[in-house]
């Protein structure tokens, strides 16, 4: 077989065989197949697609070029999430935590941040002494004890997408529907969870930019995921506002932990209840109504921030931040970012936002790089508000004032302002299981 005839081949469309799918991700993997003629086939997969047939076969050939965590040993049917990533979006760890307070399992691998987009661990790995690195028993043992741990992927999960995905970075080839689909499942997959709710973002801060494109991956997502026997729901859902008005590590640890005693901005807590609903639901908890009861109880009656203080101490983080947020290190400046201009908010590239964030600090620009936790954004106003010249549009936290001007020029050229006031947006687009796609 060569790799030549396979670029050939998909380069006029034709669907490759199961043979010829292994041969490129372990070739690849294995670095006898050179990245020139993977980034070759890449692009032709951009632009002539997969099948449904091919996707999952390219979706198991990256979940089996590396470990596949058995969780077995933990009781229960374990249930995981996924976001596609987005701007402000620290819904798992609140999702988590009201999850695991009604008894269901959480045994889940995080990722950091990526391009514009923040990561779980990144915000974990804020609360002073938080450890994402456990061995496989420790790991196992802590969800037996506590019913919840968020660790960092391990090292060997997929080594055939991370090759393959820093390959599409640099290559403009991440947003294809199948080569978007096989990354996630192919993780999800090896991380070992029954059920697996995915949060499908779409919108200018999603990869996915359009809502048919965000359903189709969605479809994509799902189909995979029960062909492998998971039980799978996805929910598409906004990311042309950023979520709550938090970005940033720290910041956003205070956010959730507001959610979590009775605060908190409310696209938060909707989203938030929405998706813990599903992952009770997958997990055989009841009707989705009875679901979403459930969800909202733990949140109100505070047993979801009990099993958060739980699940921290568990992996090693300081609790005395969690219930005195004061000690948590602030940044040198806090920029007053004013507006130069009167109006509605009408559009906000979250995109955009995202990178001024990471200007901030809060981000990566290359791999490894240390993030300051302290540093991002705290919105004042978000689309539909009215603004009127000077007012407050945004907090900046930061080290230096240089980076705040350099954010401040980012964030104002990312929003778009009218005179008439936009229309609402709905928080969830679109629910998709195996048998249905329903649009709200
Ligand atoms: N997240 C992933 O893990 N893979 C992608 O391709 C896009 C987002």
């Amino acid at each position: 077989m060569r790799m030549y005839d396979i670029i050939s081949a998909k380069k006029q469309g034709l669907e490759l065989s199961e043979e010829e799918i292994s041969f490129f991700v372990r070739g690849f993997t294995n670095g006898e197949i050179p990245k020139y003629q993977m980034s070759a086939l890449l692009m032709a997969i951009c632009l002539q697609g997969m099948t449904s047939k091919e996707t999952m076969i390219l979706t198991k050939e990256m979940a089996k070029s590396g470990d596949i965590v058995d969780l077995s040993v933990i009781k229960g049917k374990k249930v995981d999430k996924h976001s596609t990533g987005g701007v402000g979006d620290k819904t798992t760890l609140i999702i988590s935590a009201i999850v695991a307070s009604l008894g269901v399992p959480i045994a889940k691998m995080s990722g950091r941040g990526l391009g514009h987009t923040g990561g779980t661990i990144d915000k974990l790995e804020s609360i002073p002494g938080f450890k994402i690195s456990f061995s496989q028993k420790e790991f196992i043992d802590i969800v037996n004890k506590v019913g919840i741990c968020i660790s960092g992927q391990s090292g060997n999960l997929a080594p055939a997408d991370k090759k393959i995905y820093a390959l599409r970075d640099v290559t403009a080839t991440v947003d294809s529907i199948p080569l978007i689909a096989s990354s996630i499942m192919s993780k999800k997959i090896a991380a070992g969870a029954d059920n697996i709710v995915l949060d499908v973002k779409t919108g200018s801060g999603a990869f996915m930019k359009t809502l048919e494109g965000s359903i189709d991956l969605a479809k994509a997502m799902v189909d995979i995921g029960e062909s492998v026997g998971r039980r799978m729901v996805a929910l598409v859902t906004d990311m042309d506002t950023p979520l709550g008005y938090a970005i940033g590590n720290t910041l956003e640890i205070l956010e959730v932990i507001d959610v979590l005693n009775g605060k908190g901005p409310k696209d938060l807590i909707d989203i938030c209840i929405e998706l813990a609903t599903e992952m009770l639901y997958v997990s055989d908890k009841g009707s989705l109504e009875e679901c979403k009861a459930l969800a909202k109880e733990s949140l109100e009656s505070g047993k979801a921030f009990s099993k958060f203080l739980e699940m921290v101490e568990s992996q090693g983080g300081d609790v005395s931040y969690i219930t005195n947020t004061d000690k948590f290190e602030k940044s040198n400046v806090c920029y007053e970012l004013k507006s130069n201009k009167s109006g509605y908010i009408s559009k906000m590239d979250v995109e955009g936002i995202g990178i001024a964030s990471c200007i901030l600090g809060a981000g990566r620009e290359f791999e490894g790089e240390e993030i300051d936790y302290s540093s991002g954004i705290v919105l004042n106003k978000k689309t539909g508000d009215t603004v009127k010249e000077g007012d407050i549009l945004a907090f900046l936290h930061t080290s230096s004032l240089e980076k705040a001007k350099s954010a401040e020029e980012k964030i104002l050229s990312s929003l778009e302002f009218s005179n008439e006031k936009p229309n609402e947006q709905p928080i969830i687009y679109a629910r998709v299981d195996k048998d249905n796609i329903i649009r709200y």
